[in-house]
């Protein structure tokens, strides 16, 4: 792979509280790889390949650390239930179409299409119970560029005949066979991907572990997002004290398991500690918490507990796959739970959601979502010229404003671990 600079105003985070701006400079790529930010090129790259993007902002790509592929069919429709009823009633009906491979097709093109336009370079998807549509899924993926986690879905009980694996031997052979046929892939991981507890017996869960231990995979689930579900989950499991532990008996929450959980919205003072003894992700999923009426997590608390913690567009419970908006969300909401609940922990700003959108979620994946020397090169420009302004506005303030007005309009190129995926000015 080659080196090269892009030129423009540089923004990007070190830590939750440190926002690095760089005006005019240019951030260097080499190998794939960030080789640091320089207001001139230094020697030792003098002559390579430079793209100029002028006055615009060049920022990390965006992580979605949790989004269901199948569910983008039916966004922003159906919002006016709680989880429970809004599975059964929207989700497990459409998702038991992606059995047909031609349905699969046509949606996940859709899918793959419209996150290659956005500014998430990285993500991590949930498919279907269906081997066939989701291996589609993920070598569509694999050709539009975008990195990321994928995950056929385990569930074997409490869902419709239709959408329910017949048994936990058949749905470990199933998973083994996804598991292989994944190899080819470069861009593209299998990801376990256990629904939630509500759906998945312990003989099922039991087997996962063997599975993950076998071929050491990360997991993805749901955790403490509804009320209901959380009570359901006690009457599940009696012999746990929490919803986490009916994870963590299977090995199955992070420690020798990398591991993100969407939402942790009620989480107790065990489930956090545990969380944050095991270095569990959190994908804080602030338009779906508030589309299905689950409430509002403690994101000030888990920052302050230096927990592992990033952004999920949770689509289809959120109705868009714009991580910007996640953003500007998780800010909103902060500020709501403020107001209304618990004033001993402070709203997020700007530079703490920017983080959670870039660097935060971009730990999942390693060194990502930074341009700090050493970290993957993901970038995505931003014109923001469209945007117009009388007063004359600091590259900070125009980052802010691309945080709660960025349309796929404002993004003008974007690379991946430093292969250039689109440049709409070239
Ligand atoms: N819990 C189990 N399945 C789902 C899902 O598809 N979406 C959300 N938001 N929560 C879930
Ligand atoms: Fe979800």
């Amino acid at each position: 792979m080659k080196t090269f600079a892009l030129k423009g105003n540089i923004c990007f985070s070190e830590d939750k509280d440190t926002l690095r701006i760089f005006e005019n400079s240019f951030v260097i790529c080499k190998d794939g790889i960030c080789a640091g930010v320089y207001a001139e090129i230094p020697e030792t790259y003098q002559g390579i390949p430079c793209v100029d993007y002028g006055d615009n902002l060049i920022i990390p790509g965006l992580v979605d650390l949790h989004v269901h592929a199948p569910q983008y069919s039916f966004r922003g429709l159906g919002m006016d239930l709680e989880l429970i009823d809004w599975l059964n009633t929207h989700t497990f009906v459409e998702e038991a179409k992606y059995k047909e491979i031609s349905y699969a097709e046509k949606a996940y093109d859709i899918f793959t299409e419209d996150l290659k336009k956005s500014a998430t370079t990285r993500a991590c998807i949930f498919g279907t119970i269906h081997n066939e549509a989701t291996l589609l899924l993920m070598e569509k993926l694999e050709k539009s560029g975008t990195k990321a986690y994928v995950g056929k879905v385990n569930m074997d009980r409490n869902s419709p005949e239709n959408l329910c694996e017949k048994n936990p031997e058949e749905a470990i052979q199933d998973t083994e066979a996804w598991i292989r046929a994944c190899e080819k892939f470069e861009h593209v991981k299998p990801i376990l991907t256990p629904r939630f507890i509500p759906s998945c017996t312990d003989e099922l869960m039991e087997k996962l572990s063997e599975v993950q231990k076998k071929y050491q995979l990360p997991m993805q689930s749901h955790l403490s997002e509804n009320y209901g579900e959380i009570a359901w989950v006690q009457e599940l499991s009696p012999d746990t004290h929490f919803y986490g532990e009916a994870y963590d008996k299977f090995d199955l929450f992070g420690g020798n398991c990398p591991t993100i959980m969407a939402h942790c919205v009620h989480s107790g003072k065990d489930e956090v500690e545990l969380m944050k003894k095991n270095q569990v992700f959190i994908a804080h999923c602030p338009e779906s918490n508030t589309n299905l009426s689950s409430g509002i997590a403690p994101v000030r608390m888990y920052l302050d507990e230096g927990m592992k913690i990033g952004l999920g567009s949770d689509v289809a419970a959120g109705s868009t796959l714009s991580v910007f908006k996640a953003m500007s969300m998780a800010i909103q909401c902060s500020k709501l739970r403020w107001r209304l609940k618990d004033q001993s922990l402070a709203p997020l700003n700007v530079k703490e959601a920017f983080y959670l959108g870039t660097k935060g979620g971009g730990e999942f994946f390693g060194k990502v979502g930074s341009f700090e020397e050493g970290y993957e090169f993901d970038a995505v420009v931003l014109s923001d010229q469209s945007l117009k302004h009388p007063q004359k506005l600091s590259v900070k303030s125009r980052l802010e404003r691309m945080i709660y007005l960025a349309e796929e309009k404002h993004i003008t190129a974007k690379y991946v671990g430093g292969r250039k995926i689109f440049d709409c000015k070239k």
